[in-house]
């Protein structure tokens, strides 16, 4: 009989370190645990006395899911015996047997690093994570943040991001909404490319001005990577830097499989922040997003090809720095 064996760890150590969003802060109850996962494991968050603990998916005793237990105060409760686990992830009570010893074993599998960062919680897997990456925008009390989502897409982590630096696509895929399929040129742009990731700053577009698709004006924008599953765009205001944006979109996403992913957004935007305008301005987002949905589910492979399977044209300047990146960076999990 042959075995099949069971993957229990990530199978790529660089992607492993990332960072990896879970949810909007505003998502996690305070009483409930959430499971989800992350590159094929299961994670539990779940808050105690405010702070947030993340571990592997799995109770010590016959592995039981424990997001599918309860909030016992500080403590979570496996549903299936339910013996109880404190803060460290220690097992402080077997129901069944209340005055026995605990066995030392008696602990969750694997406990991870979990912070709050952009409006999103985010989880690492890895023993020594380095800081979350970020931009300046997203930690600047100046700006307003709204995070949304899961949205889960039946793709690659990877080509949902790189479906988010391709300007090619804006007048076709958003046509009416976005961009004008009459105005698809898209002018020659600088890329710089380094082992941290690709960044542009003068990425030209045709775009409505103010929503009016008759008036196309043209506009230029920011793209860059801030991990290989987290990239960001804004568009310029004449002479500006980044830091000056009034608002920059960022696109965070989680691999779920090496074929589907949940994406969400975080926006930070720089003025009048109100809940209204930025509810407007996200729903947009979302709405230009699931135009995109249909277009990167159907695209074969799945997996982002890093060879030479596909064809690059100069307006691809940016998604095919975005292939190397990845390709040096020796991210494995979601790409072939
Ligand atoms: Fe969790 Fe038994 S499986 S308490
Ligand atoms: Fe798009």
């Amino acid at each position: 009989m042959t075995r099949v064996p069971i993957r229990d760890c990530v199978e790529d150590p660089i992607l492993i370190r990332n960072w990896f969003p879970v949810c909007p802060i505003d998502q996690l109850e305070d009483d409930t645990p959430l499971g989800l996962t992350v590159c094929d494991q299961s994670v539990v968050i779940w808050r105690s006395s405010g702070r947030l603990n993340a571990w592997k998916d799995q109770c010590a005793h016959r592995g039981a899911k424990l997001s599918l237990g309860k909030i016992c105060g500080d403590r979570l409760q496996c549903p299936y015996h339910g013996w109880e686990y404190n803060e460290s992830g220690a097992c402080d009570l077997i129901p069944s047997d209340p005055n026995g010893r605990i066995p030392k074993r008696a602990k969750v599998l694997k406990v991870y690093r979990a912070v709050e960062h952009a409006g999103l919680i985010w989880v690492n897997l890895t023993d020594n994570a380095q800081d979350i990456q970020s931009l300046a925008e997203f930690d600047n009390r100046d700006y307003g943040v709204v995070a949304v989502g899961p949205f889960e897409i039946e793709t690659s982590a990877l080509r949902m991001c790189e479906n988010f630096l391709d300007a090619a696509h804006i007048p076709f895929v958003h046509d009416g909404l976005l961009g004008n399929s009459a105005f698809a040129e898209i002018p020659q742009y600088d890329v710089n490319s380094s082992d941290q990731g690709v960044y542009t700053d003068n990425v030209v577009v045709s775009i409505p001005d103010h929503g009016n698709i008759d008036n196309m004006i043209e506009a230029e924008f920011t793209y860059g990577t801030i991990s290989p599953i987290t990239v960001y765009t804004a568009r310029n205001s004449s002479g500006a830097s980044i830091t000056t944006q009034r608002k920059v979109l960022m696109l965070a996403v989680r691999p779920v499989t090496e074929t589907s992913c949940c994406a969400y957004f975080s926006l930070a935007w720089h003025g009048q922040h109100n809940e209204r305008i930025l509810a407007e301005i996200i729903d947009f987002d979302v709405r230009v997003l699931m135009q995109d949905k249909p277009i990167v589910e159907s695209q074969k492979p799945k997996r982002l090809p890093l060879g030479q399977s596909e064809i690059h044209v100069k307006s691809d300047a940016l998604t095919s720095a975005y292939r190397r990146y990845i390709k040096n960076s020796g991210v494995t999990f979601g790409t072939e």
